[in-house]
């Protein structure tokens, strides 16, 4: 295994996780490290079939457990054949969501049983944690204004967007608490703050987590 870092970003919608991974990237190949950006559900052309699949609605009526198992095709996919071999190189690998997503919005959205979704989880990642994760705190009603602006004339919420203002702040909530139950993985940051500022704050706290070696 080579010196490859796996830095996660979460939060709810709109928090800006996708401009941040853009930033930290272009920070850390500025300081001679070669940063890959990627995001679940996708990453990989299978795990992108199934994203479309998914946030288009069509898991919905199948159940929460059916929409958590199609999360996690997607995720093996996406590790088999682009983070693990990534890492494997000494590449750092920035992801736009991870395995707090699946905790947070299957946890929530379908109250699945917090066991079956740790034990889904832990065949799906088979041993690969991310070593930092960044939760993009926001209040929702802001986030999901933010998202709303980013959608084309006419088109419609997908399908956890168009979800109730209740359980978007739930989704906060369950986001905190995790970040509260692994200190030793998790930093909250204010999403509220414009991008550049976010970048800094989040580029201090890689920094001061994940120091570089010095080369030998
Ligand atoms: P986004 O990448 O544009 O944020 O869209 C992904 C959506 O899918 C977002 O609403 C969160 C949701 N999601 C889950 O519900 N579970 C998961 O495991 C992942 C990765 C995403």
């Amino acid at each position: 295994m080579g010196k490859g870092r796996f830095i996660t970003l979460e939060g709810g919608e709109g928090a800006g996780k996708s401009t941040l991974a853009r930033a930290l990237s272009e920070r850390l190949s500025a300081a001679g490290i070669t940063a890959r950006t990627t995001r679940e559900p996708g990453g990989s052309p299978k795990a992108e079939a199934i994203r479309g699949t998914i946030l288009a609605g069509q898991v919905r009526d199948f159940g929460p457990f059916a929409e958590a198992l199609m999360f996690s095709a997607a995720r093996i996919d996406h590790i088999d054949s682009l983070i693990r071999p990534a890492l494997e190189r000494g590449e750092w690998v920035i992801c736009d969501r991870f395995i707090d997503s699946t905790r947070v919005y299957q946890g929530v959205l379908g109250k699945l049983d917090r066991a079956l979704l740790a034990a889904l989880e832990a065949v799906t990642v088979s041993g690969l944690m991310p070593e930092l994760t960044l939760i993009l705190d926001l209040d929702p009603q802001i986030g999901l204004a933010r998202a709303a602006g980013r959608r084309r004339p006419g088109e419609a919420a997908d399908r956890f967007e168009g979800e109730t203002l209740a359980f978007h702040r739930n989704l906060r909530q369950a986001y905190l608490a995790i970040a509260q139950a692994e200190p030793q993985r998790c930093v909250v940051l204010d999403a509220t703050q414009p991008p550049e500022a976010l970048a800094e704050a989040a580029w201090r706290v890689l920094r001061e987590r994940l120091p570089v070696d010095p080369e030998p």
